[in-house]
């Protein structure tokens, strides 16, 4: 596990895209493919917008959401919408390499059950991730897995619907931990003051039932990336 500290959320934003560049390249240099899981979030969304102009062989990407908000198509909250508009609509990806989650008024309905169940049948075929993109909520949580929550307990579902989400809107479809620590690199990228207390304690050793971040480890590599405001308590 590693950390990188950037004075501003703009210089992180910016650093991290060309480091998610050259580790896509890099994994499509050895396997002709890559594939990267997004997250939503302030964070991960200024990440996106700064790889708008990258250079990189963008029809060769699988491209996943470690969660999403369960709206209708299109909901400006949605973590799709905001991605596409932010990224996905200004670079050359393949339409059938991007795979958001089902929205709320989509083929399963208003159903986030049903909508975990169809991602995680969609993962079954998924190896592995190269990277798994992450932010860190004020109470630690990660995707949509909540501190003490049924998500975080979670060990037979890869994908899960989550209810009464603390976060807004309430309503989410998520990874799972384990499902998450499939992935060969997890970044989680947070800045902030108000994120620095979950961002020690995670770092400090704390479980990943009281901090959910804590248990988002890659198989090979566990990095975390930090404004210096979110870092302060290190
Ligand atoms: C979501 C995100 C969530 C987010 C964190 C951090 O759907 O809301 O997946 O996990 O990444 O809450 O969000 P900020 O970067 O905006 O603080």
């Amino acid at each position: 596990m590693s950390q990188l500290v950037y004075e501003t959320a703009d210089e992180l934003a910016s650093a991290t895209a060309d480091r998610l560049v050259a580790a896509l390249a890099a994994a499509q240099a050895a396997r002709g493919t890559a594939s990267v899981v997004l997250t939503g979030g302030r964070t991960g969304i200024a990440v996106l917008a700064a790889l708008r102009s990258a250079t990189l062989d963008w029809s060769s990407l699988d491209i996943y959401w470690g969660d999403e908000r369960f709206l209708p198509a299109g909901d400006p909250e949605r973590n799709e919408t905001q991605a596409r508009e932010a990224l996905l609509d200004h670079v050359p990806v393949s339409p059938a390499r991007v795979h958001p989650m089902a929205p709320s008024d989509g083929e399963f309905g208003d159903d986030p059950d049903a909508a975990a169940e169809a991602y995680a049948v969609l993962l079954k075929d998924v190896p592995s991730f190269d990277v798994c993109l992450l932010g860190v909520g004020e109470e630690g949580h990660t995707a949509s897995i909540f501190p003490h929550s049924p998500a975080v307990y979670e060990t037979a579902r890869a994908v899960v619907a989550v209810r009464d989400c603390p976060k807004p809107p309430p309503t989410r479809v998520s990874l799972t931990l384990p499902t998450i620590r499939q992935a060969s690199e997890v970044w989680l990228m947070t800045t902030g003051e108000a994120k620095a207390e979950p961002v020690a304690s995670a770092l400090a050793g704390a479980s990943e039932e009281d901090v959910p971040a804590a248990g988002a480890r890659g198989k090979r590599h566990t990095l975390w990336i930090l404004d210096r405001a979110a870092a302060s308590r290190l």
